[in-house]
């Protein structure tokens, strides 16, 4: 967590004095993120340590890049413009960037930026300020799976951290970074709604681009439950969706210091639940 205050205090400092600052950014011990640049910089891969918003070129992300939108996905950004007013296509521009991102492997180049810019008639700044300013967009390159742990009080408190841990030992990477083969980046996120089944990670699958982009929820999570998780995805399996515990959030138990506890009953700490277990509708 100190880590993570230092990286974000830096956050606020000028990028101007980045280079006066690498000596500190080392220390935090970033990794180049998959591999897949040549340069020395650091790349912060995912939303919560990604502090250099600013961009930089690189040889795979500068404003040459090539980036086209087929005519297939051309279809869907049309269609997702077609719900605003004519005259506010700039309206499009989160729904464009997350359609954009899925094509693009995860990830908002320059040129992508650019591109989307061009589409909906705006500023190109105004689009960086909005691929900058989000959680969800990445600006950086990142593993074909972004796995997200939920960093928020009630999953943190009911174990995230275990979980965050058990999975950077894993995958032998830390927050931010992407494996060697390029397959899974580590991130975190803020509450992802899914509190009453803390803790939870969610999962972005980036290897089929838009059309078999998925977003998928793992939820009431041991350490051991979400490294079977990606081993399971590595193996080319599919994991079980949502709790692994129970089937959606009724009271069958708890995760409690990382095992699931069941559920001896429907009780409060006074004594049995007095019911009705479920709201009457008819009588609201
Ligand atoms: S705190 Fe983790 S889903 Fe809400």
């Amino acid at each position: 967590m100190m880590r993570r205050a230092a990286l974000l205090a830096l956050r606020t400092i000028s990028s101007s004095t980045n280079v006066a600052l690498m000596p500190l950014i080392a220390s935090c011990k970033p990794l180049e993120s998959s591999g897949t640049s040549s340069s020395s910089w650091k790349s912060f891969a995912t939303n919560s340590t990604d502090i250099f918003n600013t961009h930089r070129d690189l040889p795979h992300n500068n404003a040459s890049t090539p980036f086209e939108v087929s005519e297939a996905n051309m279809k869907r950004i049309n269609e997702i413009i077609a719900r605003y007013p004519p005259n506010y296509k700039a309206s499009a521009v989160i729904p464009v960037l997350d359609l954009v991102q899925q094509m693009n492997g995860g990830w908002l180049s320059l040129s992508a930026m650019n591109k989307v810019a061009q589409i909906l008639d705006m500023q190109e700044i105004r689009v960086y300020e909005v691929a900058s300013f989000y959680s969800m967009f990445n600006r950086t390159k990142i593993g074909k799976y972004h796995v997200m742990v939920c960093g928020t009080t009630p999953c943190r408190l009911n174990g995230a951290e275990k979980i965050e841990e058990a999975l950077s030992s894993h995958l032998g990477i830390h927050l931010g970074e992407t494996t060697s083969d390029g397959m899974f980046t580590l991130g975190e996120m803020e509450c992802m709604g899914a509190c009453v089944n803390a803790p939870m990670i969610a999962i972005a699958d980036y290897t089929k681009g838009v059309e078999g982009f998925s977003y998928i929820y793992y939820e009431d999570l041991s350490p051991t439950d979400a490294i079977n998780i990606i081993d399971t995805i590595k193996k080319g399996g599919k994991p079980k969706p949502g709790s692994q515990h129970r089937s959606k959030a009724e009271p069958a138990g708890a995760m409690i210091s990382g095992t699931w506890v069941p559920s001896t009953g429907m009780t409060t700490l006074m004594g049995p639940l007095p019911g009705p277990q479920c709201r009457d509708l008819d009588k609201i």
